[in-house]
C-alpha cells in the first residue's frame, strides 16, 4: 500500500492535526496516529465504495471494534481539509462539511509519535500546532 509516514513529529494532548489533500481514486484512504503500525490509536478511513468513515484502533496488530460515520464529505479530486483535535479523552475530528466524528482515545496515552496516511490520496498538507 501506498504509504507517507510522518517522522520526527509528536502529537500530543491539546493539539491538533489538520490534514490537507486530494483523494486521487475512488477507493479510500486512511490517517492512523498511534506507535506504530501495530498499535494504532486513531485509523480513520474514508471508503468510497461504503460512502462510510471507518474510524477504529489497533491494539498489538488487532483490529478494535469499528465506529462507523454515514456522512461522506469527500470526493475524488476534490481538496479536503480534515482537522483531528487531541483532547485526551477523544480524538474530535471535524469534516470538511463541518460535522465533527468523536472517536474515544482508547489506550489512554496521551502521545503519539508515529503518524502515518495510506490509501489512494495526496497529501497537500500536515500541520500540529
Ligand atoms: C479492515 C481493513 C483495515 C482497517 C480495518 C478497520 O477490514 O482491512 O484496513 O480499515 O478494517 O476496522
Amino acid at each position: 500500500a501506498k504509504m507517507l509516514t510522518v517522522k520526527n513529529m509528536s502529537f500530543k494532548t491539546g493539539q491538533q492535526l489538520t490534514i490537507t489533500g486530494k483523494p486521487t481514486s475512488a477507493t479510500g484512504f486512511a490517517i492512523n496516529i498511534g506507535h506504530s503500525e501495530d498499535t494504532v490509536a486513531l485509523h480513520f478511513n474514508p471508503r468510497f465504495c461504503e460512502q462510510t468513515i471507518v474510524c477504529n484502533s489497533k491494539k498489538s496488530g488487532v483490529w478494535q471494534s469499528e465506529q462507523r460515520e454515514r456522512s461522506f464529505p469527500f470526493h475524488v479530486n476534490e481538496e479536503f481539509k480534515v482537522t483531528i483535535q487531541f483532547s485526551g479523552q477523544n480524538f474530535n475530528i471535524r469534516l470538511p462539511n463541518g460535522n465533527i466524528i468523536q472517536f474515544p482515545n482508547r489506550s489512554g496515552d496521551s502521545k503519539f509519535k508515529y503518524i502515518y496516511v495510506t490509501g489512494d490520496v495526496r497529501i497537500l498538507g500536515i500541520k500540529i500546532k
